[in-house]
This record gives C-alpha cells, structure tokens and sequence, in this order.
C-alpha cells in the first residue's frame, strides 16, 4: 500500500457547489483529494450530501436535474465535466452506486460480464479477471449460476462491487456499502475492499454512515454536515478526535448527535479554527 501522504493525487474536489433544480442548494463548497492506492472516508449523517458528492465526481448529476455551478472536479488534473459516466468509466473511475443495484434478471456471473463492456482486451483476460473476482468474493463463486434478484442483501452488494471491479478500475467510489446489512457482512465487505486496496491496487472513495467500521478501514476521513466539510484527517486521527467519538462513534442515549447540535460553540471552533 502506498502511503498516503506523499503518494500521487488522482482525484480533487475543490470548493464545489452543487444545486438541484436550480434552487435546491446542497454542497456548499466542498473540497477533498484523494491519494492514489488509498483509502478515503466520506463521512455523515443521512442527507449530509455523500452521494450528491460521488455524483458529481462520476458526472451522474445531470440526470437528477443536479448541476456543479461552483468549483471543479479533476481526475488526474483533468476536468471530469468534460467526460460522461461512461467515458470515465474507460479513464479508471467507477461508482457503485448506494442501494447495490444488481440487474435482478440476470445471474451473478452474468451482471459480473456486465461490469467488463467497455473493455476491448479480449475475452481471455474477462475470464482472468471473472476469477480474480470470485478469489476475492468466495460467495460469488458459489452463487455464480443464481438469479441476482433473488440473492441476500450482502450477495446483491458483492455483486455490485465485483461488476465494479470487472472494468479494471484504478478509482471506485463506493457509496454506503454498508447499508442495510448485518454487522458481520459489513466487517467482511470493508475486508474485501482492504484486500481489493491491497492486492490490486485499487484507489477507493467511500460514503458512510457508518464511521466506526470505515474509520478502521480508510487511511483518511472527511466528515461532511449539511453539505460542508466540518473535519477531517488521518483515520486513526479521527478515531482517536474527542468530538468524534463523541458524536459519531460514541453512541448516547439519543443515538448519534450532529455536529450542529454541539454544546458549546469553544468546542465547535477548535476543530473549523
Ligand atoms: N435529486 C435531488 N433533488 C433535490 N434534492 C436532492 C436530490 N438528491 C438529493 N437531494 C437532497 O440533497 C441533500 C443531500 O442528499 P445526499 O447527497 O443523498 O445525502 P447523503 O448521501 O449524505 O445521505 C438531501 O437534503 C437531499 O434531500
Ligand atoms: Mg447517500
């Protein structure tokens, strides 16, 4: 693994601003960067705007009526804007989407295939590649002949991952992985994204409510309220931060706290200082 700090920047998000239906405005200049063979946490609460971020970095936003009219998004220095989802896909980058969606028709293996069209090295390296798959996600292997839409939750989300993985990414921007699924399968989907991180190099930017298992994963956090970045830093930093073991790891009696909703406004302004 790289280390992250004075490896290749692949992708920056500076300042931006996104808007929906042209009145609707959700990030409020957001800025990130993410280090090439790392692990990066976008992280917050429901609504904070962690998907409007992957979809602006994906170029998905158009169909959602959704517009950057701040800002830029470069992927290698190079403005995303001017790429459609499906010409980045070719360029390295490739988001699975929140919700895990499988073609519900198909089988596994065949929403795998799916993952490898825009590829053009032949059908021989498909195979390789269909098998490095099924190394990393064992159940996939075993479910590789079942209709997807009758797969568990955890095996949809695998299905998804791998489809991801089979268009060779250098980047996958991975939006709530842990969603709706039991503690164990989210301990073993963040093992496979570490083994994924490690073996093949891949680069990941993941959105999650969940900052506890992501902040043991990723090697840097950005906690996003409200569509601003309120903190980040290094993973164990994070970890290790007073304010956010107490508003997103320490659960208390209400469940989890906002930033917003912080006791004393001394506390707020050490860390946005
Ligand atoms: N297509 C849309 N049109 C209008 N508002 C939207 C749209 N998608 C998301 N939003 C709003 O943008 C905010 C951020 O949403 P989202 O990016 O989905 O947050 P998160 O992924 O962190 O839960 C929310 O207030 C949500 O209601
Ligand atoms: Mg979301």
């Amino acid at each position: 693994m790289l280390d992250a700090e004075d490896g290749e920047t692949l992708l920056e998000v500076n300042n931006i601003e996104v808007i929906y239906n042209h009145v609707i405005l959700v990030l409020k200049g957001v800025s990130l960067s993410v280090p090439k063979g790392g692990i990066t946490a976008l992280l917050g609460g429901n609504g904070a705007g962690k998907t409007t971020t992957l979809k602006a970095i994906s170029n998905l936003l158009a169909s959602e009526r959704g517009e950057v009219t701040k800002g830029s998004i470069l992927y290698r220095g190079e403005p995303v804007a001017a790429r459609n989802p499906a010409a980045l896909v070719s360029r390295g980058v490739i988001q699975v989407m929140e919700g895990r969606h499988c073609f519900e028709h198909l089988t596994v293996e065949e929403n795998l295939l799916t993952g490898a069209y825009t590829r053009k090295d032949g059908g021989a390296a498909i195979r390789r590649d269909l098998e490095m798959v099924y190394d990393y996600f064992p159940r996939l292997r075993e479910r590789r002949k079942s209709q997807a839409g009758y797969t568990s939750g955890g095996e949809q989300q695998m299905t998804a991952m791998g489809r991801a993985l089979m268009s060779r990414p250098e980047t996958i921007l991975l939006d709530e992985p842990s969603m709706g699924l039991a503690p164990q399968l989210v301990e073993q989907i963040f093992q496979i994204v570490k083994a994924v991180n490690e073996g093949e190099g891949v680069t990941f930017l993941l959105a999650e409510q969940n900052t506890n298992v992501a902040l043991r994963y990723a090697h840097y956090g950005y906690i996003l309220e409200n569509g601003r970045i309120v903190m980040d830093g290094p993973a164990a930093a994070l970890r290790e931060n007073p304010d956010v073991k107490e508003f997103y790891l320490g659960m208390s009696d209400e469940g989890r706290k906002s930033f917003r909703n912080v006791r004393s406004y001394r506390r707020r302004k050490r860390w946005l200082a």
